[in-house]
């Protein structure tokens, strides 16, 4: 049986980062991890500041949606304060920064569907929201909450069953949660460190998209596309060709995959 018990300590105790993970802030039960790290940022906390909830009562999703993250889960915001430049690739490194952890620690395969779901075998097993504050062009923060289905049976989450997955679901055991944090925290402090390099993990990025390449539609708010998602921008927009020829680059939205 898998010891799946959280501290800060636990957590921190020779971590191998120079910043991330390194002040980390626990709480069992807490409505959202964003809220508190957005309230610490505002307050000036050290770059790398993580918060992290055995349990959200209020988690938040992108398109102002509820997460759900019971116990067994893993529910987290890291708290940075990057260049504006680099304000697009924090997606992409968190989903990478999933994807490389989640294979190292359980050897399941894990793929991104745009703009930042993590798959296993098609079915969401992580959501990321990024959430930032500027001030004309400097970014006061950005912070970074990240939302992992662990030790959870999906039976149990009818509503979410037949989109979502969990990893102790897929591999028919438990998963050392404490193992994956302290591995996402090493590997969101490598792709941080390497994003003046430039290109890379935009383009490792695109190629572990289960998306391109796809006939999909497109939600944002009461617009719709569909089109066959041609490419992604550095920017992380998509590019989306439509039947009559023409090209739509879009920011954000809620993809479905049609064939
Ligand atoms: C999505 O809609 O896919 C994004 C979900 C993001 C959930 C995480 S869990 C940790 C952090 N705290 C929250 O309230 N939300 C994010």
């Amino acid at each position: 049986m898998v010891d799946n018990s959280l501290s800060s300590a636990s957590i921190t105790n020779n971590l191998e980062t120079r910043f991330i993970g390194q002040r980390v802030i626990y709480y069992p039960s807490l409505t959202s991890t964003m809220e508190v790290a957005k309230r610490e940022a505002q307050q000036g906390a050290a770059e790398g500041t993580i918060i992290i909830a055995d349990e959200q009562t209020a988690g938040k999703g992108r398109m102002k949606r509820l997460w759900l993250s019971p116990r067994g889960s893993i529910a987290l915001s890291v708290i940075l304060y990057p260049d504006v430049a680099y304000l697009p690739s924090l997606v992409m490194l968190a989903s990478l920064a999933v994807v490389h952890s989640i294979e190292a620690v359980t050897s399941l395969e894990a793929q991104v569907k745009w703009p930042n779901d993590v798959l296993i075998r098609g079915k969401k097993v992580c959501g990321i929201l990024v959430e930032s504050e500027l001030r004309r062009d400097i970014v006061n923060y950005a912070i970074v909450g990240i939302g992992v289905n662990v030790n959870l049976r999906l039976a149990d989450f009818p509503e979410i069953l037949p989109i979502a997955t969990s990893l102790s679901d897929e591999l028919g055991r438990e998963v050392s949660r404490l193992e994956l944090i302290r591995r996402l925290l090493v590997e969101i402090e490598r792709l941080y460190l390497a994003l003046p390099a430039g290109g890379s993990i935009y383009e490792e990025w695109r190629d572990k998209l289960v998306t391109l390449g796809r006939r999909v539609s497109v939600n944002w708010g009461i617009t719709s596309y569909e089109g066959i998602a041609e490419s992604v921008a550095s920017d992380g927009s998509l590019l989306l060709r439509h039947s009559d020829g023409s090209l739509t680059k879009i920011m954000a939205g809620d993809i479905t995959l049609r064939d």
